[in-house]
């Protein structure tokens, strides 16, 4: 049996939601506290025993190539000023091996995790999408590869959202469950509110198998008139089980506003040096606003 060992990181969206910040500047590179919210993708790749990851990256985004590279100035200057700590975790960054390819059109999903079709070969692979952070015991994907080596499938990693939300994701529509690993009858990219088959939504960590390239290939459109991942995972269902997995852990949201602000509030509060001061200033902008409004 082929391990999994590569891993795609589709990051050439546009970061609309984020704008003016996303004008010059990938919303990749975007940090919770310290650190760009993809170099936690990155992280969570490697603790699962992935090796190789390619980044697929569009316009403006050599920021990102740049984060993962050496940065030999810097690191003189922090190793001369005995920076030793700081000095360790800038060289974090550098110390994985990433290859880049570009996605020259924005056609979605799909399109991103085809254009790196090469690089993957015949081989089962993962694919982390960058708009959600995980935290977890062992790592979500490390979660995924678990499964996949017991059913030798294609696994995407599910949690339940509300009704309200199930229209932002890809849903899955099950048709039994054996503990925390659901057979799946089809998977829905957004369906129309009222109209999703469960509250399983789709997650942003997959582990497929080299024939989902053959249903990308066909490039069809679907939701949004882009070429949807989860309508190829369909179409790979048809010919080859494809499970979805109830990952365990903690998923933040950090591809919407409000998302990123509870991450990063929730993150300050787990960290000890930012927890206490973070506390106070919170309890002192709540007496504030609080405070009766001055007329006049
Ligand atoms: C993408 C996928 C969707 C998935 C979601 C998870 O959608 O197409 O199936 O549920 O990521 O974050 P996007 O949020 O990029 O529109």
């Amino acid at each position: 049996m082929k391990t999994v060992k590569k891993a795609i990181i589709p990051a050439a969206g546009l970061g609309t939601r984020f704008l003016p910040a996303t004008k010059a500047m990938p919303k990749e590179m975007l940090p919770i506290i310290d650190k760009p919210t993809i170099q936690y993708i990155v992280e969570e790749a490697i603790e699962s025993g992935i090796e190789d990851i390619i980044i697929v990256t569009g316009k403006g985004k050599r920021a990102i190539e740049d984060h993962f590279d050496h940065a030999f100035e810097l690191e003189a200057k922090l190793e001369e000023g005995g920076k030793l700590k700081l000095l360790e975790e800038v060289q974090r960054s550098s110390r994985v091996d990433i290859h880049y390819i570009r996605q020259k059109e924005p056609k979605g999903l799909g399109h991103a995790v085809w254009c790196a079709r090469r690089f993957i070969g015949d081989e089962p692979f993962a694919v982390l999408l960058g708009d959600d952070i995980v935290v977890s015991e062992p790592p979500c994907l490390k979660q995924l590869i678990d499964q996949y080596e017991t059913t030798f499938s294609s696994v995407i990693g599910v949690q339940p959202v509300s009704d309200a939300e199930t229209q932002r994701y890809g849903i899955v529509d099950p048709i039994y469950r054996d503990g925390s690993l659901y057979k799946v009858r089809n998977f829905v990219e957004k369906p129309a509110l009222g109209k999703a088959p469960s509250n399983l939504a789709i997650m942003g960590r997959y582990v497929l198998t080299p024939e989902i390239f053959d249903f990308l290939e066909m490039q069809e459109t679907g939701a949004g008139g882009e070429i949807q991942l989860t309508d190829a995972i369909g179409r790979l269902n048809e010919v080859q089980n494809v499970f979805a997995y109830h990952f365990t852990g903690r998923r933040y949201d950090v591809g919407e506003k409000l998302g990123f602000i509870l991450t990063t509030l929730d993150f300050a509060l787990k960290n000890n040096e930012l927890r206490e001061p973070l506390l106070h200033a919170m309890e002192q902008l709540i007496a504030r606003d609080n405070m009766p409004k001055v007329i006049g």
